[in-house]
């Protein structure tokens, strides 16, 4: 343990960037221990991104040295930062959706045989046998589009080994995970910890960052704040370092009186799956209603039966009063109905 605690894989010393006048990464160091998860977090702007593009040479840092492994190290993009050693894990995959499982790992260096042709059977080969030895079962010859989120980050984690990673960086990667896959992911983390590679680990989720990290380093507009082991700190310290002030009242009280109900929903089931039963909710007017459950327990499902973009099976949807039942989107917004969905960039599908 000892040995472990000063083995120092990455080291980032006095890191700065600025974008025109606003300085967002002021003298940063970071130091990664081998073999260890650090957590990185700080409110929404605090630079957490910006910190790990200029690691990998997406942005181009104005200040400051990066060493890994003790050897100083400047990569000019994701791809050369990968085949030294240091993988991402972005929030939003960018694979070929309608490629193979094989051809996204191999993307950019296909194996060729002999005679200058694409091994396929090799590749194929090399593939399974990486996946066997993660402990995960993959139909390789699928798709990507076929696959949820979590197998298709899984499939990311697997080409970062097959690049032998020291580091692999994780950005908010539970963000649409379910729970079971969630702890499918912690597992495999805590496996490659014990095989000695450090994870960085981006995310906004105080329990999940108590779960899995061994360190914590919070940044607050460009500045490192805190770094300490997760032993040695709590949740109150946490969000301090990260506003930068002691929040006395994190629950304010519910001031707001709301009045007559506007939006009715009742016994709406779905046709489809997964199917919802039964749902019946009033909404008032100037009301936040708070609607609850874990990934997977049909909250999206239900806003968008009522947004009319799935198709219903029973029930009625007033507004004050009227009834709603749409059929498309469109019906809906013309109605002065909004859906802010949770993918920014993903279309409704119709
Ligand atoms: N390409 C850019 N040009 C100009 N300003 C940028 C650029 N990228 C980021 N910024 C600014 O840098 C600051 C830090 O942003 P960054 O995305 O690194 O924050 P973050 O900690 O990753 O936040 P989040 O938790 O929301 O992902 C913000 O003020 C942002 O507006
Ligand atoms: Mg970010």
């Amino acid at each position: 343990m000892a040995e472990k605690k000063d083995d120092i894989v990455l080291s980032i010393r006095g890191m700065s960037k600025s974008f025109g006048r606003n300085r967002v990464l002021d003298h940063i160091n970071l130091d990664v221990k081998r073999g260890t998860v650090m957590g990185l977090m700080g409110e929404n702007g605090a630079g957490k991104s910006t910190m790990m593009k200029c690691l990998f040479g997406t942005y181009q840092k104005d200040e400051g040295n990066i060493f890994l492994d003790g050897k100083e190290v400047s990569f000019s993009g994701p791809k050369d930062a990968l085949e030294n050693g240091i993988a991402m894990v972005h929030q939003e995959l960018n694979q070929c959706l309608e490629r193979n499982v094989v051809d996204n790992l191999f993307l950019g260096r296909y194996l060729r045989n002999s005679m200058g042709m694409v091994d396929e059977g090799r590749m194929k080969r090399e593939a399974s046998e990486l996946f066997r030895k993660l402990g995960m079962t993959v139909n390789l010859d699928q798709p990507m589009r076929k696959m949820s989120v979590s197998q298709r980050q899984m499939c990311e984690i697997a080409k970062a080994i097959s690049y032998n990673a020291k580091v692999i960086v994780l950005d908010e990667p539970t963000s649409s995970l379910t729970v079971q896959e969630v702890d499918k992911l912690f597992e495999m983390m805590r496996m490659l910890r014990e095989q000695g590679i450090s994870l960085i680990y981006i995310s906004h989720k105080m329990d999940e960052i108590f779960e899995i990290c061994d360190e914590i380093s919070v940044l607050r507009d460009g500045n490192l704040v805190m770094t300490k082991s997760t032993s040695e700190t709590n949740m109150n310290e946490l969000i301090t370092a990260m506003v930068g002030r002691v929040l006395e009242n994190r629950f304010p009280p519910v001031d707001n009186t709301p009045k007559d109900v506007i939006l009715s929903v009742q016994h709406l089931s779905t046709k489809y799956e997964p199917h919802l039963q039964d749902i019946s909710f009033d909404v008032r007017e100037g009301e936040i209603f708070g609607l609850y459950g874990l990934v997977g327990a049909g909250r999206t499902e239900l806003l968008e039966t009522i947004f009319g973009v799935r198709t219903r099976a029973a029930g009625r949807v007033y507004l004050n009063g009227q009834l709603m039942n749409f059929s498309c989107a469109k019906e809906a917004m013309d109605y002065g109905f909004a859906l802010i969905t949770e993918e920014r960039k993903a279309a409704l599908q119709e």
